[in-house]
């Protein structure tokens, strides 16, 4: 890891190291400290657009890269002239985060289903120490971006991409249908990664999906969900240092962990995120180890147990979930990723999960108790749909991939979309790369 991932990781996490000093000895500084630089007080201190993550009903994350030591701030308004303006920091527990490559910021009490106005800033600070820090002044993004915050008098439509793998002829296809429709949110159903070693590889996919994209979730938030590459590389051990976990009073302390889980109302529709995590065994071989999907899985079960008996679950007329991997697929020769201890059987042509057995059983249940009408998932790099059928009530829809393959009709790059219209839910499959419209079905 570099030094400049390392300050990314240390940062947000609150993870840089002290060193014990003998008796009678001043305290050494770690080391990191020691290596830090002076902010270059020259060139462009802001050096993307805003990436707006995890929309809520009163909250809503910013964050945006910026090229030296730096602060990061934003200044929102009910008013497109940005009267009454107020600012949000970034860190927020009493120390702003001070950090060379990302600014990320939360905006907090937002009232719910309301359009904002918002610009970014940063001061640029000269860091050499503890006693040694000037801050050299703002620089400020002048552009006025908007979102509009989620809840249950919401209005608009949500959309979901998935496995993009940062093949950027598929970003421009799905981004620029995301342009044209104009949800109110985005849900990107994993897979957006292949591995990331470093945070660059990170930022060319999530800051800087594609050129001609650079603004694209400056006005259109995004809820991120894991795919199984989305745990996939030294960088995407701390993806929540770019692309942010939820705000942690969404969740009570024991899930305190499940960053990525979420329930949201978007007029009559609940969203609920779900992670399946990675298509291999704890134990297989090639994971050294230090994996525990078995215990993440679990514990997003008794979190979902809770989360359908919430009022915003309880009163939505339509209920969605999200997850990456599958959770039916009832073809013979499809890997269901609990085939102990490596996912080897001649059984099945994958040596990983083509589908999730074990979280169909564990959150399954929960869906037929929750009355989903629809389950939105990813993976398979093509699109599938699954009705309900006697003993399961929800359907499965699965979204398309990386790929348009000659003479395989359902492998194209999808963007799925849903809203409610006539009283009904009605979901649209929209094949990004010639834009035509490939299914369409109104649940009730
Ligand atoms: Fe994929
Ligand atoms: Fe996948």
């Amino acid at each position: 890891m570099n030094r400049r991932e390392f300050l990314v990781g240390a940062v947000a996490s609150g993870a840089a190291a002290t060193v014990a000093a003998p008796k009678g000895e001043k305290p050494a500084a770690p080391k990191s400290e020691k290596k830090t630089k002076a902010a270059e007080p020259s060139g462009k201190l802001i050096v993307s657009a805003p990436v707006l993550q995890n929309a809520a009903e009163t909250s809503m994350g910013v964050m945006f890269i910026v090229s030296a030591d730096a602060s990061g701030w934003v200044e929102y308004s009910k008013s497109p002239d940005m009267k009454n303006a107020k600012r949000a920091y970034s860190g927020g527990h009493g120390l702003m985060e001070v950090n060379d490559r990302v600014a990320r910021i939360r905006l907090r009490g937002l009232e719910p289903a309301t359009k904002y106005y918002y610009r970014i800033g940063a001061d640029r600070i000269e860091f050499n120490g503890g006693y040694k820090m000037k801050n050299l002044g703002p620089e400020v993004d002048s552009k006025i971006h908007s979102f509009t915050t989620l809840g249950a008098s919401a209005g608009g439509s949500f959309c979901v991409i998935n496995d993009t793998h940062d093949r950027k002829p598929i970003l421009n296809m799905v981004l620029t249908k995301i342009k044209e429709i104009r949800p109110s949110v985005v849900v990107w159903n994993g897979d957006a990664s292949n591995t990331s070693e470093t945070i660059d590889t990170a930022l060319g996919i999530f800051v800087y999906p594609h050129p001609d994209h650079h603004e694209y979730a400056s006005d259109t938030p995004y809820m991120f969900l894991n795919g199984n590459h989305d745990f996939r590389g030294r960088f995407n051990r701390s993806l929540d240092t770019l692309m942010m976990f939820r705000e942690f009073t969404e969740r009570r302390p024991e899930y305190a962990e499940l960053g990525r889980n979420f329930v949201q109302r978007l007029g009559d529709i609940a969203l609920i995120g779900l992670d399946t995590g990675e298509d291999k065994l704890d134990t297989n071989k090639h994971f050294a180890g230090i994996f525990r999907m078995k215990e993440y899985r679990e514990l997003q079960t008794r979190w979902l147990a809770e989360a359908i008996e919430t009022p915003a679950v309880k009163t939505a007329k339509f209920k969605v979930a999200f997850c990456h991997i599958p959770l039916e697929d009832s073809r013979p020769g499809q890997n269901p990723g609990d085939i102990a201890p490596d996912d080897e059987s001649p059984q099945y042509k994958n040596n990983w999960a083509s589908w999730q057995r074990t979280c169909a059983r564990m959150w399954g249940p929960l869906f037929e108790k929750a009355g989903l009408q629809l389950l939105i998932c990813a993976h398979q790099h093509y699109v599938r749909f699954s009705p309900p059928v006697p003993g399961r009530s929800w359907a499965q829809l699965v979204g398309g991939g990386c790929s348009v393959v000659p003479g395989k009709e359902q492998f194209y790059p999808s963007v799925i979309q849903g809203r409610v219209a006539d009283g009904k839910l009605v979901v649209t499959v929209h094949n990004a790369s010639n834009g035509k419209i490939t299914f369409e079905k109104a649940f009730s």
